[in-house]
């Protein structure tokens, strides 16, 4: 992907990568680690191109690993080499950009490192006149995040301390492990933070299809009207992968597939297909109507669990015509362990618009392709008369493509030519990169950028959080209750055969 659009065309005509934030500086807590060098810092870097960073802006790197401020620099240089996606650091860009760059090698419970970062950010505001306005971005390790909200506020960072300027902070998932980690953590934050200063990430609400599902439902008249239980009859979501754990085997095998994808990823992919229009595009009156689909939702009865989730866990097998392990045997995975890394699950809408239509979600690794959708199956036509049996005529199903292809296609049925009436099913596609000639940019580049303007439509709000953990927490509870049969399913398949036995249709993979 090249950095910014030079070249005039017309496909791009108002695409609008420019909405600039208030001066600020933005703290990366665990910026030594991966997910700052892989997305972090390439996402921060491609917005300082596209011009949409704030001319004042300074970045702070807090972790463990020892640098000083240049041997920081020079760190985020050689990520940028390997990981930036637009052009690489170069030149007067990069040596701008370096110059706003700090580090702080510190003990996340040791109070004089944060009174130092408190330091720094007092500098910035000083010389490189960030206005008193900080971003806190958690990307480390889930159990370290009390102890840096508590500290924090401790070395007077909290935003009653800083009147001067806004304090906000993001937080990564998984958002607690469980319902009464999730519960305690939340204590932990609103000890320091309002609501309204918490920005809790789930990349996949900055994906550009996640984006368009709500343009494609509100700003079409064509769907809505059956986009109900009359007209539907099921949902299928699916984020399928081909990766196993990728080096993560010790957080994943204490996590799982319903953990890790289903309670937030899937889930928040169900509220938008499911939620009814807003009446404003208001931060609040979206995050309430996501959220009234998760209160529609049950928990189910432990009784009822085998009943509406299925799990597994990859054995060895073939990606891509290559042998990759089991997963347990995997590095640091226990090579006993029960954890799923494949969870379905089939849930109901409860309320007037989808009463009776089940919501078939699925996720899981080493699946036979890697692909994110949400596939809407319509009800059969009420009569035939063409040809001699009914089954000939498939149901329409709008595909809403999310990854590795960006786009919608409706399935429909069309008359083959020639003189018999032969019925077949055609397609229709929209895809992203054709329709606007430009690539979307990652997740990750849209989510900071809203939570440095201070947007939170693309972030959770706890109600939702806590809610979507009620509901898969009796699945947790009586998964745990029992000893599954692992490994299920073979690395490259379709997954566990069990999962037929929620739903028989599955989208092939
Ligand atoms: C992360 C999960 O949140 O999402 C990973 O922790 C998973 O296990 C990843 O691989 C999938 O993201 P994407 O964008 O590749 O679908």
């Amino acid at each position: 992907m090249t950095a910014t659009a030079t070249a005039p065309n017309p496909l791009r005509e108002g695409l609008d990568t420019q909405r600039i934030s208030d001066p600020c500086t933005i703290v990366f807590f665990g910026a030594s680690g991966d997910l700052f060098k892989r997305m972090l810092l390439p996402s921060i870097y491609e917005l300082r191109q596209r011009g949409t960073l704030p001319t004042n802006f300074a970045l702070v790197g807090f972790a463990r690993s020892q640098y000083d401020d240049d041997g920081f620099r020079a760190y985020c240089k050689e990520q940028l080499d390997q990981f930036a996606y637009g052009a690489k650091p170069d030149g007067a860009m990069w040596d701008d950009f370096a110059k706003c760059i700090r580090y702080v090698t510190a003990d996340f419970g040791d109070t004089s490192h944060f009174e130092a970062l408190k330091r720094i950010l007092e500098e910035n505001d000083r010389d490189l006149k960030t206005g008193g306005n900080r971003l806190f971005y958690l990307s480390t390790p889930p159990s370290v995040f009390p102890g840096i909200i508590d500290q924090l506020q401790k070395a007077g960072l909290d935003p009653k301390s800083n009147p001067k300027g806004w304090t906000r902070i993001v937080v990564e998932k998984p958002f607690g492990t469980d319902l009464a980690s999730a519960r305690a953590l939340q204590t932990e934050v609103e000890k320091v933070f309002d609501e309204g200063q918490v920005y809790r990430i789930d990349h996949y609400l900055g994906k550009e299809p996640v984006q368009d599902i709500m343009a494609l439902r509100f700003a079409n008249v064509i769907f809505e009207p059956i986009w109900n239980r009359n007209y539907v009859q099921s949902v299928q979501i699916t984020a399928a992968e081909t990766l196993g754990v990728e080096g993560r085997g010790g957080y994943y095998d204490s996590a799982g597939a319903l953990r890790d994808m289903i309670q937030n990823h899937v889930m928040n992919l169900l509220a938008l297909v499911a939620m009814e229009p807003p009446a404003t595009a208001d931060a609040d009156a979206i995050r309430n109507e996501k959220f009234k689909v998760f209160a529609s939702i049950q928990p189910p009865a432990l009784a009822d669990v085998p009943k509406m989730a299925v799990r597994g866990q990859y054995d060895a097998g073939l990606i891509d015509g290559k042998p990759v392990p089991s997963y347990r045997t995997e590095p640091d995975v226990n090579p006993k362990s029960d954890t799923e890394t494949y969870a379905a699950v089939k849930l109901f809408v409860e309320n007037w618009r989808w009463a009776g239509v089940p919501f078939y979600l699925r996720s899981g690794k080493r699946l036979a392709r890697k692909v994110s959708e949400i596939a809407v199956t319509f009800k059969n036509i009420p009569h035939r008369f063409y040809g001699e049996k009914t089954d000939e005529i498939d149901p329409n199903v709008l595909v809403i493509k999310i990854q590795p292809d960006e786009g919608v296609s409706l399935r429909f049925e069309a008359k083959v030519p020639g003189q018999k009436s032969h019925i077949r099913t055609v397609s229709m596609d929209f895809n992203y990169g054709t329709g606007f000639g430009v690539q979307s940019p990652p997740a990750y580049e849209r989510l900071i950028a809203d939570a440095m303007r201070g947007d939170q439509t693309l972030f959770t709000r706890w109600d939702a959080v806590q809610r979507a953990w009620e509901i898969v927490t009796p699945i947790q509870q009586s998964w745990q209750n029992a000893t599954p049969t692992f490994p299920n399913y073979g690395a490259g398949s379709q997954g566990p055969h069990g999962a037929t036995q929620l739903f028989d249709d599955w989208r092939t993979l």
